[in-house]
């Protein structure tokens, strides 16, 4: 699918940025023999050092940027997060909390200051994000807005061996790099990236991957291609397992919060979703071609929930809960939280009514994005889980 014609142009710098970004992509291409996986041209837009869209310099998050995340949209969403993360802090000796892909920092603002409200600021606040970009608008935005808590504030370069507490993650794991897949005439092949006449062209090669292929095979069936001549494309994401798996396995006590725009497998691989979930941002505009300005736009895909439970069945974790956003958001209270301001105060009241609709609304981000969290040790039924529960669709 190619970039509609009407996308906002760019501008001399960040076209020549972009040529800087294509041409290395082009070069990596070249020296691995003519194709490289989409995973492989994926990672190098986003994350090429430097270069890659979450990598340098432009602002992605927020209206100036590309998209708008929750924790953009309103402190509501970090607010009601942290009345979960409190429940779960309550019931630890010492807890802590690593957030992994903070963007902007603006969610670990909102659930700090909520925390110290509320008396309930965690041992550490750890940070882990593969930008190191983004890591220093995270460490800019706590230090102006929070300077007294930076003492409990950590960044992390990789994982921690061990962890207790809360491990959370918003809309972290539809940034990782999947695996472009096409099912056609009873055969599944892997989609990857080659160059001809100047740009970046797919090109669709057997499945080397043994994991990769068995995971396209036990999809056929759901997929269920039956007699049709089209292809159904879609995407697996090997990344978000080996993420969930390393949790899983630093993981002493406490609980992972994953929050994210996805489904559970039925309806990720339903025969009607032929197109796949891939999504590009750029300058507020959502597309389908990858290909259109490496590292000036975000690439996404939906997250495959029963994927992600899979990945930690056979684990010591166990799921604490799946449901939607808006759900989650209520059970934890988000609308007694709008409720502290009062009703007649309408120049502040009404953009936070408004927020909280954007979060929750079915028609915005309330059934589309879905909370999952899984528990190790963790004694109370999760509240943000308290109703509304959907697990039967993983
Ligand atoms: C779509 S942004 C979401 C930012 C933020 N959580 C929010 O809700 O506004 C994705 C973030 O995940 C980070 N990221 C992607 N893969 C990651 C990984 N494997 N570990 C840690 N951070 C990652 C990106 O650098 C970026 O900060």
């Amino acid at each position: 699918m190619s970039a509609p014609k009407t996308l906002p142009l760019a501008n001399e710098d960040a076209l020549n940025h972009s040529r800087s970004v294509q041409m290395r992509i082009r070069d990596k291409i070249v020296a691995a023999g003519g194709w490289i996986s989409f995973e492989q041209f994926m990672h190098l837009a986003l994350y090429a050092p430097g270069l890659g869209y979450y990598s340098s310099g432009a602002t992605k998050l927020g209206s100036a940027g590309d998209f708008v995340t929750a924790p953009e949209i309103s402190p509501l969403f970090g607010r009601a997060v942290a009345q979960q993360i409190k429940q779960i802090i309550h019931c630890m000796s010492t807890p802590d909390l690593l957030e992994f892909g903070a963007g902007s920092g603006k969610l670990a603002l909102d659930i700090l200051l909520e925390l110290e409200r509320s008396n309930a600021l965690p041992r550490k606040y750890y940070i882990l994000d593969v930008s190191a970009e983004l890591r220093s608008r995270q460490q800019a935005l706590l230090a102006e807005h929070a300077p007294h808590l930076t003492a409990i504030i950590e960044w992390l370069e990789q994982i921690p061996p061990r962890f207790s507490g809360v491990m959370l993650a918003n809309e972290v794991l539809d940034a990782m790099p999947v695996h472009s897949i096409v099912w056609h005439s009873n055969a599944a092949f892997e989609r990857g990236v080659a160059w001809e006449n100047e740009q970046f062209v797919w090109q669709n090669r057997p499945i080397l991957s043994a994991e990769l292929r068995a995971m396209a095979e036990t999809l056929s069936s759901l997929i269920n291609l039956g007699g049709s001549s089209h292809p159904y494309f879609s995407e697996i994401n090997l990344n978000a397992r080996y993420f969930m798996r390393s949790l899983s396995d630093i993981l002493q006590q406490g609980v992972i919060l994953l929050i994210d725009y996805g489904f559970g497998r039925n309806e990720y691989y339903h025969p009607q979703r032929s197109e796949g979930t891939l999504m590009c941002h750029y300058r507020h505009h959502t597309h389908g071609d990858p290909f259109y300005l490496p590292g000036l736009q975000d690439i996404t895909s939906h997250v495959d929930f029963s994927a992600i439970t899979q990945t930690v069945e056979n684990t010591h974790l166990e799921l604490g809960g799946y449901t939607t956003q808006a759900h989650f958001l209520i059970n934890c209270g988000i609308t007694d939280i709008l409720a502290q301001t009062s009703a007649e105060d309408l120049t502040h009241y009404l953009p936070q009514a408004n927020q909280l609709h954007r979060l929750i609304s079915p028609a915005e981000m309330g059934e589309l994005f879905k909370a999952i969290a899984f528990v190790k040790d963790f004694p109370e039924p999760l509240m943000g889980f308290h109703r509304g529960d959907m697990s039967r669709m993983l």
